[in-house]
């Protein structure tokens, strides 16, 4: 098969590249990536000589067009990934999640595609006080980034309805491991200890987020893409649901340092307090995470810790100016 990965840059489309090669080294690879902020060809290097690496939008029909011929499949990743982010400015969200993936529907059509395969997240449902969302639960996004998620996949079922494409949804947990850009929680934290600098807590910091570690989210998008019921959403949670503080403690406790480096900021506006799915339907597909969050954690410091060389132009880059705007009052004060 040859595959179209959008985002496959970033940190699980990146993943999952390395996953296809490794796992079924007949399948073709190709990904197509804008490189944002976050995208980084070094994700790749691994396996360089063995995709085909083309740089672009996906809301650019031509690359798009260029890009998915010949592929039997797609599996889009391509995202604004940040909450935060979408708060401060919604644009760039909007246009990838919306004009992006409905450029990528219409060429599928065009081509013809098998399967096509969008990535998407359990914060479609919003919060949920107990128990865990389900497939059919309402979709009840709180921040631009979940909603504008919301919206591609709303377009991904309905062209499964109007046209009959081959789509289908998969909505994962909060993904930690190797390679995540350090805006999100753990990487930030991590980086963060190593250097002795505060841990920022949103509020106070008992939110739940259900932890799925990248390897395990890559392995069920595989299995969906090849055994699932297209028109269908598979949700794709973590084995374990963690307090944020629980996890910042943890991080502490496994670079050596003390809780004194805990500093509570300002909340997220609109911020959901707890995520949790249910997975049954992946699972029935023979799907199981394979990482629980305590062994995931500490593989991910050690990797931080071992690769100076991937962060550390990430911290003195465009990252710097982010992480003055998002957090140098409120560390300050
Ligand atoms: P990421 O920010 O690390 O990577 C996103 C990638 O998409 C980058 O390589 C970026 O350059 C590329 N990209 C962005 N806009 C693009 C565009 N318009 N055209 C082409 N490429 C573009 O994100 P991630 O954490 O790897 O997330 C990947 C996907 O998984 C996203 O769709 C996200 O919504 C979803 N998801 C993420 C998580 C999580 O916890 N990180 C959980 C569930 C679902
Ligand atoms: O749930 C899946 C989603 O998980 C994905 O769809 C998103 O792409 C991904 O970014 C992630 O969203 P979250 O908002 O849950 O992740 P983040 O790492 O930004 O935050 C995790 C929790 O930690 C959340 O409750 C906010 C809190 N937090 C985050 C940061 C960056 C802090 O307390 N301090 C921080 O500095």
């Amino acid at each position: 098969m040859r595959i179209l990965v959008t985002g496959g840059a970033g940190f699980i489309g990146s993943a999952y590249v390395r996953l296809v090669l490794d796992e079924r080294p007949e399948d073709e690879i190709v990904v197509l990536d804008k490189l944002t902020y976050a995208g980084r060809r070094e994700n790749l290097d691994e396996v360089a000589d063995r995709i085909d690496f083309l740089e672009g939008a996906i809301e650019d029909r031509d690359a798009v067009r260029g890009a998915m011929a010949g592929c039997q499949a797609v599996v889009n990743f391509a995202a604004e990934s940040h909450v935060d982010r979408s708060i401060a400015d919604a644009d760039a969200f909007a246009r990838t999640h919306l004009i992006g993936t409905s450029v990528l529907l219409e060429a599928a059509r065009e081509h013809r595609v098998s399967r096509y395969l969008q990535v998407s997240t359990d914060e479609v449902y919003g919060s949920i006080a107990s128990g865990s969302f389900i497939e059919e639960s309402p979709l009840n996004p709180s921040s631009p980034y979940s909603a504008t998620k919301a919206a591609g996949d709303l377009l991904a079922s309905a062209h499964f309805h109007t046209y009959g494409t081959q789509a289908l949804i998969c909505r994962g947990s909060n993904n930690y491991g190797p390679r995540q850009y350090p805006e999100k929680l753990i990487p930030l934290c991590v980086l963060n200890a190593l250097a002795g600098d505060p841990l920022p807590v949103y509020g106070d910091g008992r939110q739940v987020r259900n932890w799925l570690y990248v390897e395990d989210f890559a392995r069920a998008i595989d299995l969906v893409l090849r055994e699932g019921v297209a028109g269908e959403v598979y949700n794709v949670g973590g084995p374990d649901e963690e307090e944020n503080l629980t996890v910042i403690r943890r991080i502490l406790e496994l670079t050596g340092r003390d809780e004194s480096l805990i500093e509570h900021v300002p909340d997220r506006l609109g911020h959901d307090r707890r995520y949790s799915l249910s997975s049954g339907k992946v699972r029935a597909l023979g799907w199981e995470p394979l990482t629980h969050f305590a062994e995931g954690l500490e593989r991910t410091v050690s990797w931080y810790r071992d690769n100076e060389p991937w962060w550390e132009p990430i911290r003195s880059g465009e990252y710097r100016a982010y992480y003055e705007r998002q957090y140098g009052r409120a560390l300050a004060s």
